[in-house]
């Protein structure tokens, strides 16, 4: 059978090589749901407009349902010749109801249809995106207060630099997804506009409304170009984008938790649930999905590569190219909701390895900073202060003393008396942590507001 596509134009036949490069169906069958929704509406949208009878929109509506079952049970054969799944579901259609399903199409293009189903779809996606990444904020706060008494390293340059709340470190992720959430709300806006009756390119001499659709369809408006919409990319972009961010603070997430779960640092005991084994050394237990969670954070990332490539040289308007952003795009998705899925118990799962940390807490004068501060209180100018800390570290080291354990006649005399036992106050790694102020810091009192504010936040949502 030639392809419905071909008009009387041709005068020879598909190549069928031709028929198997060009075919989308195996990747876009996907659609098929949105694909017969937009259908719906369309002909509903016809019909109002006096282009199709009432009996041939109840006809055609009948039938797209049968479709519709069709497809969700696998019972539609998929043909190459028929390209892609709008052609499938259009000749499944015209096959039942002949002339009637040979009307659907009017006012009507492929170019407007696929970006009008895959709208749909991403908005749709963008939507279980956001469900997940709450559900892993819930799961990084159901930590904070059960740890909030153990103290962490905060590292620069991955050398321990000062002490901080494990909770601080719980906060920092809730608020790197919370900045996701906003990528994928206001894409989203750009997603939910309809392109559909756009036509193929210059719009359509005939009669139809394009609200009505719009609005059928959860569309908060209808765009403004055809030129410009038969053209645009730019909401699967911004999706792949969002989803590459998300995918870059879930890997950055994953390195440091397969740091901390090394003999080296015993941080962290990841749950055994979502660890494997080695085949030949027995003793092994490894963060496999961690560090899966690295490695397929790479092709979200290569998505939108592939997607940024794919548009660049692309003139107005719809040009064939643009079938190719399927495969990237529904990976994209599909990578980054397992990556986000598998997250969430992790997080929730893993325990802190107390002991361990808290022996080795005061190793690297993770308290240096504080004390450099309260001598910059006494009055000191920071440059000063910060010289002299410099100094005093370096003789702790010589005698492989915590500064909290350095005799105050050490501290006075390399301080030039500037200090006196007061010091004590702020001088271990717990001290240090407790006279920390500032609106952001780990002051336990910030945490604890922080804590309370999104305690509240992620409640209501
Ligand atoms: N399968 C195509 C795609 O995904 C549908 C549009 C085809 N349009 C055309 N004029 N050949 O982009």
């Amino acid at each position: 059978m030639a392809s419905p596509s071909r008009s009387g134009v041709f005068a020879q036949a598909t190549d069928q090589r031709l028929e198997a490069y060009a075919e989308s169906i195996s990747f876009d069958s996907r659609l098929y749901e949105q694909d017969i929704r937009g259908s719906i509406a369309h002909a509903d949208m016809l019909r109002t407009v006096g282009l199709l009878t009432d009996q041939e929109f109840s006809l055609i509506c009948t039938e797209l349902e049968k479709i519709r079952g069709q497809l969700e049970r696998g019972e539609l054969p998929m043909r190459f010749e028929l390209e892609d799944i709008h052609m499938h579901v259009e000749q499944a259609l015209i096959d039942a109801t002949g002339d009637v399903g040979r009307k659907l199409h009017t006012a009507r293009s492929r170019n407007d249809q696929v970006s009008t189903d895959l709208r749909m779809w991403i908005r749709e996606s963008l939507d279980h995106i956001d469900e997940l990444l709450v559900a892993l904020q819930r799961a990084f706060l159901s930590r904070c207060d059960a740890d909030f008494d153990v103290i962490l390293p905060a590292y620069t340059h991955l050398q321990r630099a000062q002490p901080v709340l494990a909770p601080h470190y719980w906060l920092a992720y809730i608020e790197k997804l919370e900045r996701d959430r906003g990528r994928v709300a206001d894409c989203r806006k750009r997603v939910n506009q309809s392109p559909l009756g756009i036509a193929a390119v210059a719009g359509t001499t005939l009669p139809i409304d394009r609200q009505q659709t719009a609005k059928a369809l959860g569309f908060d408006g209808i765009t403004a170009n055809s030129l410009d919409t038969s053209s645009d990319r730019d909401f699967a972009l911004e999706s792949s984008f969002a989803l590459s961010m998300i995918a870059s603070h879930l890997s950055g997430w994953a390195e440091e938790w397969i740091l901390w779960s090394t003999v080296e640092f015993d941080f962290i005991q990841i749950p055994q649930q979502f660890c494997t084994g080695s085949s030949i050394m027995p003793q092994k237990v490894n963060p496999d999905t961690l560090e899966l969670t690295r490695g397929k954070s790479a092709r979200v990332m290569g998505s939108l590569q592939t997607l940024m490539l794919l548009v660049k040289n692309l003139p107005l308007a719809y040009n064939r190219d643009l079938q190719e952003d399927k495969p990237p795009l529904f990976d994209a998705f599909d990578t980054t909701r397992a990556m986000l899925e598998l997250a969430t118990p992790i997080v929730a799962g893993a325990t802190l390895k107390r002991d361990s940390i808290s022996a080795r807490i005061e190793k690297g004068y993770l308290d240096a900073t504080t004390l450099m501060e309260w001598m910059i209180r006494k009055g000191m100018p920071q440059r000063t202060a910060h010289h002299l800390v410099g100094a005093i570290v370096g003789e702790a080291m010589k005698q492989d003393l915590p500064l909290a354990d350095l005799p105050v006649e050490t501290l006075a005399k390399l301080s030039d008396g500037a200090i006196d036992a007061s010091i004590k106050e702020v001088l271990g790694t717990q001290n240090a942590v407790a006279a920390f102020q500032s609106e952001g810091s780990t002051a336990p009192e910030r945490v604890r507001e922080q804590i309370d504010i999104w305690t509240q936040r992620l409640a209501n949502d």
